[in-house]
């Protein structure tokens, strides 16, 4: 579902012209529908709305603050990776007891955060990292809830860079190994054995794999509660896949999601744990551009925007596919023309999609990048000493800028020339 519809000739997000945002905003920038993250969300604690349940958003899909502070309103928890996201959470005013913990190398510092912030549960992905947390919280006085994110070796289609179930991955304890590390949990006065982790990947658009890794799973939790463990809850991780528009694939719905892991867990006796990112975060937010130039290539038409692969990288990175509209309605007699789009970067890699059909445009045209709202912004970075991309968010008929986009003088304020080099 996506709040992002034509009236009067021009793309509105909710009820905000795209064209004003552009306009007063400058481009290019992100905008985001708070009616979309609404419901997506809603969509998917209804599916549960009879379990205990929590949903811990997964920040790093798009970790505005403005946006946590939204989903936040609606009960959402969260799911963090680093003391930074932590930190975001805490702000946006999710409560400490609805934050779980996640990622392969945690340090001290950020544990040590964690607790002092009283998270719901670290997911700990190896003994090393268990062993420190134990030594954190003994010296804060303090005894840390975890639960051991396992790798149930499944493998979950996707992109090989954004898999994460299979043996071969560097995430969770080694199927093999897990019972032991639970027995080793419970001997250490600083640990209190909570729940099991799994996540297997993202943009998984088939339910097997997940029906795999919970079945799996689930007997795990069985085989732990004989051995004395007391496992409360069982996070499944996130990675519902997201429509991105080239009908190659249909992902399955929220609702038939919720309906087989329903099924599956439902006699466990277990809090459910839910990570979901893309697909709160995906189909709420557009890269909003404009056509600097039109050149003709030797055998091909280049529309040169002003977004580049430093704003929205994920084409770069996985050969991603987003759907690409003209923000004026295309009239009756438009003429449509096959496009290379790039951007102004100096690299081939800039390039966001390679001869698709659309509308003729010309230099001062906006388009939009759908589904971007998912590991766009959150993946932006300056290269090339471009002002990290700012970002919009709608709510019915108004906005507001959630992300400013810095000044040059910003991004060269924390850079500094030694003395030595005698600056000018
Ligand atoms: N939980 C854990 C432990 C994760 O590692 C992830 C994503 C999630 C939850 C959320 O997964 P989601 O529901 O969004 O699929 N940058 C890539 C995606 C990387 C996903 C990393 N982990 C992309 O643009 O496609």
């Amino acid at each position: 579902m996506r709040h992002f519809d034509f009236k009067n000739g021009h793309m509105h997000c909710e009820g905000v012209s795209l064209s004003d945002i552009a306009d007063q905003v400058g481009t290019p920038v992100y905008v985001y529908s708070s009616a979309t993250f609404e419901r997506h969300f809603s969509v998917f604690t209804e599916a549960f709305k009879d379990q205990d349940t929590l949903v811990a958003y997964s920040v790093k899909a798009n970790s505005n603050i403005a946006v946590l502070a939204s989903l936040a309103k609606l009960g959402a928890g969260a799911d963090v990776v680093s003391g930074g996201e932590l930190a975001r959470a805490l702000k946006a005013g999710i409560p400490g007891e609805k934050i779980v913990f996640s990622g392969v190398g945690k340090k001290p510092a950020e544990m040590h955060a964690a607790l002092t912030a009283g998270i719901h549960v670290f997911n700990v992905e190896s003994q090393a990292e268990l062993d420190v947390l134990n030594s954190v919280a003994i010296e804060m006085g303090k005894i840390a809830p975890i639960a051991f994110r396992v790798n149930p070796d499944v493998s979950a289609g996707g992109h090989e860079k954004i898999s994460t179930g299979k043996a071969e991955n560097k995430f969770g304890i080694a199927w093999s190994s897990a019972e032991a590390a639970y027995a080793y949990a419970a001997t250490l006065p600083g640990i209190k054995v909570v729940g099991v982790d799994v996540h297997i990947g993202s943009q998984i658009v088939d339910l097997a794999p997940f029906e795999t890794a919970i079945t799996k799973v689930g007997g795990l939790i069985k085989r732990l509660r004989a051995q004395g463990h007391d496992i409360q809850s069982f996070d499944v991780g996130g990675g519902l896949g997201i429509n991105y528009g080239n009908n190659a694939v249909t992902p399955p719905q929220p609702s038939e999601y919720g309906a087989m892991v329903k099924r599956l867990t439902s006699d466990m006796n277990v809090k459910m744990i839910f990570e979901p990112g893309r697909m709160i975060a995906g189909n709420s937010g557009v890269l909003l551009s404009e056509v600097v130039y039109v050149k003709d290539g030797e055998d091909r038409k280049f529309l040169i925007i002003d977004a580049a692969m430093n704003d929205l990288i994920r084409p770069a990175l996985y050969d991603a596919y987003h759907d690409i509209e003209a923000v004026r309605a295309p009239g009756s007699n438009m003429t449509e023309v096959l496009y290379d789009v790039v951007g102004p970067i100096c690299e081939t890699g800039d390039t966001f999609t390679k001869r698709r059909m659309l509308p003729e445009m010309e230099a001062g045209d906006r388009l939009v990048f759908h589904s971007a709202g998912a590991y766009g912004a959150a993946q932006a970075s300056q290269y090339n000493t471009r002002p990290l991309v700012p970002e919009v968010l709608v709510r019915g008929g108004e906005y507001h800028v959630i992300r400013a986009r810095p000044t040059v003088e910003d991004i060269l304020a924390g850079e500094s020339i030694p003395d030595w080099l005698d600056a000018p």
